[in-house]
């Protein structure tokens, strides 16, 4: 098990498109691994591989605390719905904002082996895909918060 340093916003690595995966080697098994490892200590809900520093497109998901997901290569095929609340990320702690996301979206993406598979997810998963390809894209949640990015704190005491 090995818990790596999340990169937080303001890091150049977080504003960069990452890079097709091409092969699985023990390294990006290892990575994977790690990301897990990372998230579930930190109590995430979702990962992407540069959030890290790795300029990879890698992302792992788990909503639920069992129902773990790697996406390589992600590509949202398909979006319907909408749903609104409130949105976090691991690489600015602290801090929460209400997020407009699609209540559904069809992923397409390879697996551990690169073997391609289908998505689909439906509310706070479909909000974690959506979330987590943006990353691979160098981009943060914060910048589709309606209102004022919050305080988790301030949040709380409502
Ligand atoms: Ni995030």
């Amino acid at each position: 098990m090995a818990i790596r340093n999340i990169r937080e916003m303001g890091d150049g690595v977080l504003e960069k498109a990452c890079k097709e995966v091409r092969e699985i080697t023990p390294r990006t098994l290892q990575l994977i691994d790690d990301m897990f490892d990372t998230m579930y200590e930190a109590n995430g809900v979702g990962l992407a591989a540069c959030q890290v520093g790795i300029l990879k497109r890698i992302v792992v998901i788990d909503t639920t605390g069992d129902e773990p997901w790697v996406l390589i290569n992600p590509r949202i095929l398909e979006t319907s719905g909408e749903q609104t609340g409130n949105e976090a990320c691991l690489s600015v702690p602290g801090k929460t904002g209400r997020v407009t996301r699609p209540n559904y979206v069809k992923v397409m993406a390879y697996d551990r082996n690169l073997k391609p598979f289908e998505l689909e997810a439906t509310e706070l998963l479909a909000r974690a895909v959506c979330h987590e390809v943006e990353h691979l894209d160098g981009h943060l949640y914060v910048e589709r918060v309606e209102g004022e990015l919050m305080d988790v704190e301030d949040l709380e005491e409502e």
